[in-house]
């Protein structure tokens, strides 16, 4: 992936850096983010939609990896932002991300998370739900503030990876269903307070997706819908939100499209359904990448510490990492590669399973894989884990989160430190003398 390649040393290089040397410099288990990669995956979607001449935004999914560096890089590649928690939207400002770009998200928002992102001036609410209304009314008269927004709707199309499920209405916690008409009483609603600005619409309707037909099902559905829309309430959404959910390639059995042929294929059956919108103009497209931008950039190294053979049923060998770093095998069953970092050159003798260090069987990183003989001190590259795995990890077992490091034409910045023992105990509370006794 990216820029990755053996060097002649026979080990593995990534942004022209040595995966070896990072990891003695840094220590083990280490994120290492392949910039040019990101970039170029950003600047391919935004060239999809200028080359077709759409008004745009494409939107980073902060959830799949943030941190105040990463929303740096985001800014100068001219993206917009989505956050889903006061915490995600913090570090943006933190980052001093213009809060214009940046779309607030999330099927719970509290009272205090809403004010928090009107008052910071945020350039859209995207509303889940008609509590969020009420909530979204009350503080639009409170700071005497219009708010941007667009309605989530759930048009029953699911789609994931080869496979879309069509239902007429889906049993999902997000946004408010078309075929049982929440999604026209929402609208009515919004259309009739006048402290909402009332943009336009947005959907997601899957993660991981390789093909293009989803996408294109979600628009002709949507687009039928905005007939009704038109013709009863005399509205016309001015932006349509087709959220994120663009495959990548964790395995060779993945088989992503380009980030140009997904919105290309949005772009072509938007254009379809304006036939039937006579005078209206071409909604802005906007889009919400989250993996397809963060995850095939990212590898972690770990270091091999023990291994385990039970004669004819399986050889384990042990990383210092685990579901700590990546919950995605346990949580997902989700498979990844990987190379011996330092090996890169040796062939593959046995067939061996990756196990973390937690305290739990699940902790399996990969299953039955063919590795070159290994030893302690090796380390073990994953490639593929820029997306979910540092947003996800978790201290569990006390285990201090990795240290991630961004890499570019041969230059390197370490952008999360590694946590501490000391970071582990800070929100501890020791019990005072003679209580609980
Ligand atoms: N927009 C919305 C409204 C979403 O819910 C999501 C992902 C995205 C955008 C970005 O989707 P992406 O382009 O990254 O597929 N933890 C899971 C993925 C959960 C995705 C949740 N929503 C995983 O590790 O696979």
């Amino acid at each position: 992936h990216g820029t990755s390649k053996i060097g002649d040393n026979h080990h593995l290089w990534i942004g022209g850096l040595d995966t070896v040397d990072l990891a003695k410099k840094y220590g083990t288990p280490l994120y290492l983010y392949d910039l040019s990669l990101i970039k170029n995956r950003a600047r391919g979607f935004k060239k999809a939609f200028e080359e077709n001449e759409v008004g745009y935004q494409v939107a980073y999914a902060s959830k799949a990896f943030s941190s105040i560096a990463m929303f740096q890089l985001i800014e100068q590649e001219g993206l917009s932002l989505d956050v889903v928690s006061g915490g995600e939207l913090y570090t943006a400002l933190q980052a001093e991300f213009p809060p214009e770009r940046i779309h607030f998200h999330g099927n719970n928002k509290s009272l205090a998370e809403l004010e928090f992102a009107l008052t910071a001036g945020v350039g859209c609410i995207v509303v889940d739900n008609f509590h969020e209304i009420s909530l979204l009314k009350m503080l639009s008269s409170k700071l005497n503030k219009k708010v941007n927004i667009l309605l989530r709707l759930t048009p029953g199309i699911e789609a994931h990876t080869h496979d879309y499920i069509i239902t007429g209405q889906e049993d999902s916690k997000f946004g408010f269903d078309l075929g049982n008409g929440q999604g026209d009483k929402a609208l009515q609603e919004v259309l009739a307070f006048e402290g909402f600005r009332v943009l336009g619409i947005h959907c997601h309707i899957g993660s991981q997706i390789f093909e293009t037909e989803g996408f294109t099902l979600a628009i002709e559905k949507l687009f039928g819908h905005f007939k009704k829309w038109e013709e009863n309430y005399s509205y016309f959404p001015s932006v349509v939100n087709l959220g994120g959910g663009f495959g990548i390639q964790y395995t060779s059995e993945d088989t992503p499209l380009s980030p140009e042929q997904y919105v290309s294929a949005m772009i072509v059956e938007v254009k379809k359904q304006m036939i039937h919108f006579e005078g209206q103009e071409l909604p802005e497209l906007w889009i919400e990448p989250g993996r397809s931008l963060v995850g095939d950039a990212g590898t972690t190294i770990y270091s091999i510490g023990s291994q385990k053979e039970i004669e004819g049923v399986r050889h384990y060998v042990s990383i210092d990492g685990g579901m700590t770093d990546n919950i995605r095998p346990a949580l997902y069953q989700a498979k990844y590669e990987a190379f011996v970092a330092n090996k890169m050159n040796a062939e593959p003798t046995q067939t061996v399973s990756i196990a973390g260090k937690c305290c739990e069987s699940g902790d399996m990183l990969i299953w039955d894989i063919a590795l070159p003989e290994v030893c302690e001190h090796d380390f073990l590259a994953v490639s593929c884990t820029g997306a979910y795995g540092y947003s996800m990890a978790s201290n569990y077992n006390r285990i201090q989160r990795p240290a991630v490091v961004f890499v570019e034409n041969g230059e390197e910045q370490l952008v999360v430190k590694r946590e501490t023992y000391e970071d582990l105990i800070k929100n501890d509370v020791p019990l005072k003398s003679n209580v609980f006794v």
